[in-house]
């Protein structure tokens, strides 16, 4: 996959494509990314990328010329274009794999009060929020988009460990345990040392619903729970005789 994050702080973001399984990604060739500093394609002698808001209003906007320039800089118009901003579209698992499958993705970070409409109008396919909060930078919010997306590309991590993370078959992630088995009279779940697979399966799927029951009922709703899953759910909320 090929990422080009355009940014007007882009050390807030080299740390991470430098680092651990980024790095790796990018060493194997299976990520190739540009990191697009907006300021140089700034026209006056300042840099100056910011400008105030028509109609009035409090903060600072990001100039349209200096964006487009550095969106045409990467191809924007032949490819998917991220905007990050809290009025965007809520941002899950789900769409992260959306995303993943693509071949080139440019993401736009949005800085002090964001960008011009008329930048959005032009090149931005995606508007995405990736929480009901605000943060002071685009660039930790495009991390964690790119962190999302650049781990599901076949190869980047071994598919086993996807497969029963949180939020995969829609349901949180079980509890897990490693050695010692009896850490300072905390003791491993009897069943997990066992040796029996299929008790053990069982036992996972009941803590993945408990937890998500607990914390994310939401996750749960028009599911369509069947058979032994329905079974389970209807154990754990006390109506277990009619299951
Ligand atoms: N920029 C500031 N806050 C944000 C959020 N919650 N999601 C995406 N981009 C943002």
């Amino acid at each position: 996959m090929r990422l080009d994050v355009l940014t007007l702080f882009p050390g807030i973001l080299e740390g991470f494509f430098t680092s651990s399984i980024m790095a790796r990604a990018v060493e194997r060739g299976l990520v190739d990314y540009s990191l697009t500093d907006i300021r140089e394609f700034a026209t006056d002698k300042h840099h100056k990328c910011d400008d105030e808001l028509f109609g009035g209003g409090a903060g600072m906007l990001m100039m349209p010329g200096p964006v487009s320039a550095a969106l045409e800089s990467v191809g924007a118009r032949e490819s998917r274009v991220v905007y990050v901003t809290p009025g965007g579209r809520l941002f899950n698992q789900a769409y992260a794999r959306e995303l993943a499958s693509e071949e080139k993705l440019v993401i736009l970070c949005g800085r002090y009060e964001g960008v011009d409409q008329r930048v959005i109008d032009r090149y931005v396919t995606d508007e995405i929020s990736i929480g009901d909060y605000v943060l002071s930078s685009g660039e930790t919010a495009a991390l964690v988009i790119v962190d999302a997306i650049y781990r599901l590309i076949p190869g980047v991590i071994t598919g086993e460990s996807l497969d029963e993370e949180s939020f995969e078959g829609g349901l949180l992630e079980y509890p897990q345990y490693t050695r010692p088995a009896v850490y300072d009279t905390m003791v491993v779940p009897d069943v997990l040392v066992s040796g029996h697979h299929a008790n053990i399966v069982k036992w996972r799927m009941k803590k993945r619903l408990e937890k998500t029951l607990l914390y994310r009922p939401d996750l749960l709703q028009g599911k369509g729970l069947e058979g032994e899953l329905r079974a389970m759910i209807l154990e754990l909320i006390g109506q277990g005789g009619e299951a």
